[in-house]
């Protein structure tokens, strides 16, 4: 268990001694987070670090990680508690066979927390003593609105309520990282209880730095035009703009192809690992990806 930080540059160090390359903005906000136990609202394009940003506070406080993995249809069964019938189905034969006085304490105990299964909202809220985790509520956007509705509720009294025990109540708040990838817009209710960070495509240097750490086998030439090229490939029209993962995907690709710098013809090829689109493939290949290239190998020397 670690401290939690004390000040916006103690964030930031915090995060780096992970390997995430914070921009300060995002570091602000995860501050003021921690410190004022409000849930962090991280909405953004795919792959610019959201989910990771949980997965490194967990690993930095050493705090356990619980993630609530969105999607529609998700309901109260597999986001909070469900009871086990199998375990409840044998004690009613056990309490069958062995006669009435086992019959009568049968009730008040077959709906008792030994045959509660904790799912992940559950499981963030009732750690008991323990150092609170961190719960991750990754691509919100994919719930429905009637989950979003109860999941207000929990974030706002830290409780669920299940009939036949009653409330459970978190002793201290979880630290929340909330994410979306704004398919829809997530309800004004739920952004007003949390801090909300939009996370940005990094700058040139920021994704330098991130490539740096994340594909350290990459030669540094190799990775400094990667980088240019992918910088200039988000200003292209394209259905969908590659992620930083993409980038540094692209960075472990070239270099298990011993590329130590992009050409024209292995940017054709490995094409698909920076775009998933075919009709974005087809624009690019060739004519653009020269063209781009060309800018990208000016500014990597530079
Ligand atoms: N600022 C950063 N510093 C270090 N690594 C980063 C950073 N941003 C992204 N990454 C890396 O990029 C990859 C994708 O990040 P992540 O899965 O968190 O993206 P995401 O925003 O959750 O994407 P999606 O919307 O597709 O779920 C991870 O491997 C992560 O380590
Ligand atoms: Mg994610």
């Amino acid at each position: 268990m670690t401290a939690l930080p004390k000040s916006i540059d103690d964030t930031l160090a915090l995060l780096r001694a992970q390997d995430y390359v914070a921009e300060r903005s995002l570091a602000t906000a995860l501050f003021l987070a921690l410190k004022m136990e409000r849930p962090l609202f991280l909405e953004g394009e795919a792959g610019v670090g959201k989910t990771e940003v949980a997965k490194v506070v967990a690993r930095a406080l050493g705090r356990s990680l619980v993630r609530l993995q969105c999607y529609e249809g998700l309901d109260i069964a597999s986001a909070v508690y469900e009871w086990n019938y199998q375990r409840q189905m044998v004690e009613i034969r056990l309490a069958e066979a062995t006669g009435k006085a086992a019959r009568e304490e049968l009730e008040s105990g077959i709906f008792s927390r030994k045959f509660l299964i904790k799912r992940p909202l559950l499981e963030a809220l009732d750690h008991g003593d323990a150092e609170p985790p961190v719960l991750l509520i990754d691509e919100l956007d994919r719930t429905d609105e009637p989950f979003e509705a109860y999941l207000l509720e929990v974030l706002s009294d830290w409780q669920v309520s299940i009939p036949e025990i009653g409330t459970i109540r978190a002793k201290r708040p979880p630290i929340v990282v909330v994410t979306s990838n704004r398919t829809r817009e997530i309800h004004d209710a739920v952004k007003r209880r949390c801090l909300y960070h939009w996370v940005n495509y990094p700058d040139a240097q920021r994704e330098l730095e991130i490539v740096r750490r994340k594909a350290p086998e990459a030669p540094e030439r190799l990775s400094r035009e990667v980088v240019a090229f992918v910088q200039k490939l988000r200003a292209a029209d394209l259905f969908k703009l590659p992620g930083v993962a993409e980038t540094i995907d692209w960075c472990k690709a070239l270099t298990a192809l011993d590329a130590v710098a992009l050409d024209a013809a292995t940017v054709d090829d490995t094409l698909g690992v920076v775009l998933k689109y075919q009709d974005d493939i087809a624009k690019v290949r060739g004519a653009e990806a020269a063209a781009i290239l060309k800018e990208a190998k000016a500014v990597a020397a530079a």
